[in-house]
C-alpha cells in the first residue's frame, strides 16, 4: 500500500469543500437522470465494491441493498450526505477519508471499483488507476463514467477557456484530460469504452466516456 504521507496535502478548502458538496447535492438529480442509462450498463450488480470519490453518493442507488461499499472520499464535507444516501438505499457503507492515490484496502480485496467524474479531479490519475488495479481481485471490474477532453471544435475551445476557473471552483477538476488513454495504459486485461455526449448547459463536460476495465 502506498504511503499517503508522501502525497500532496488533501485538505479541501472549507468554503469550496462545503460549496462543492452543496452544489452536487443540488445538481445530482439532473445529472444522475442524464447518466442513469450508462450507469445501469456498467455498474456492478453487488459484491464488495470500492467507490473512488463517492461524493454525496449518487451511485449507491444503482447497487442492490446490502452491498458493501468502501467509499474512498477525502473531502469530509461530503461524508454526512454520503452516509444518509447509503442509509436510504440499504448500503453497508465504510467511508475511507483517504485519496485514491493511496487506498487503505488490501491487494485483490474488492470485486468491483466504481468511479464517476473523479479521474478528472484526482491529483495523479495514473497512480489512482494503479491503486484500482491493485485492490481489484483478478477478473474484477472497474466501472467508470468520466468527462474528457473533446478532440477538437467548439467544445474543446470552451474547455480550454474555462480550464483555470473551473479547476479552482471544482477543487482540481480538469476539463481536458484524456482519461480513455490513461485507462488503456493502466495494465488491465481488457478495456471497453463508449463515447457519448452529455447534452446539458454544462458545456465543458459535454464529451464523456463510460466503460469497464477488467483486471
Ligand atoms: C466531481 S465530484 C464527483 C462526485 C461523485 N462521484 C459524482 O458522480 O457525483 C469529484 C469527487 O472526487 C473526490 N476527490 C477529489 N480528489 C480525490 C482523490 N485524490 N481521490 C479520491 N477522490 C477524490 C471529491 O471529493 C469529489 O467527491
Amino acid at each position: 500500500m502506498p504511503d499517503a504521507s508522501t502525497l500532496p496535502a488533501l485538505s479541501p478548502n472549507p468554503v469550496r469543500g462545503r460549496l462543492n458538496s452543496a452544489f452536487f447535492a443540488l445538481t445530482t438529480g439532473y445529472t444522475d437522470h442524464r447518466l442513469a442509462g450508462h450507469k445501469r450498463k456498467v455498474f456492478p450488480r453487488g459484491g464488495v465494491v470500492a467507490e473512488i470519490g463517492a461524493g454525496n453518493g449518487p451511485n449507491l442507488r444503482y447497487l442492490p441493498p446490502g452491498t458493501t461499499v468502501h467509499a474512498i472520499e477525502p473531502n469530509p464535507y461530503f461524508h454526512r450526505r454520503l452516509e444518509r444516501t447509503a442509509a436510504d438505499h440499504g448500503i453497508d457503507l465504510a467511508i475511507h477519508a483517504v485519496p485514491g492515490e493511496a487506498i487503505d484496502l488490501e491487494d485483490a480485496s474488492v470485486d468491483a471499483v466504481v468511479g464517476t467524474w473523479v479521474l478528472c479531479t484526482v491529483h495523479d490519475p495514473a497512480q489512482v488507476l494503479r491503486e484500482i488495479h491493485r485492490i481489484l481481485r483478478p477478473g474484477g471490474r472497474f466501472a467508470f463514467i468520466e468527462h474528457v477532453a473533446a478532440p477538437h471544435g467548439a467544445v474543446r475551445g470552451v474547455q480550454r477557456l474555462v480550464r483555470r476557473p473551473w479547476r479552482w471552483a471544482f477543487e482540481g477538476c480538469h476539463t481536458d484530460r484524456d482519461t480513455a488513454a490513461a485507462v488503456h495504459a493502466a495494465g488491465f486485461a481488457s478495456v471497453e469504452i463508449t463515447e457519448f455526449r452529455f447534452r446539458s448547459s454544462f458545456i465543458p463536460v459535454r464529451t464523456q466516456i463510460a466503460g469497464i476495465a477488467v483486471r
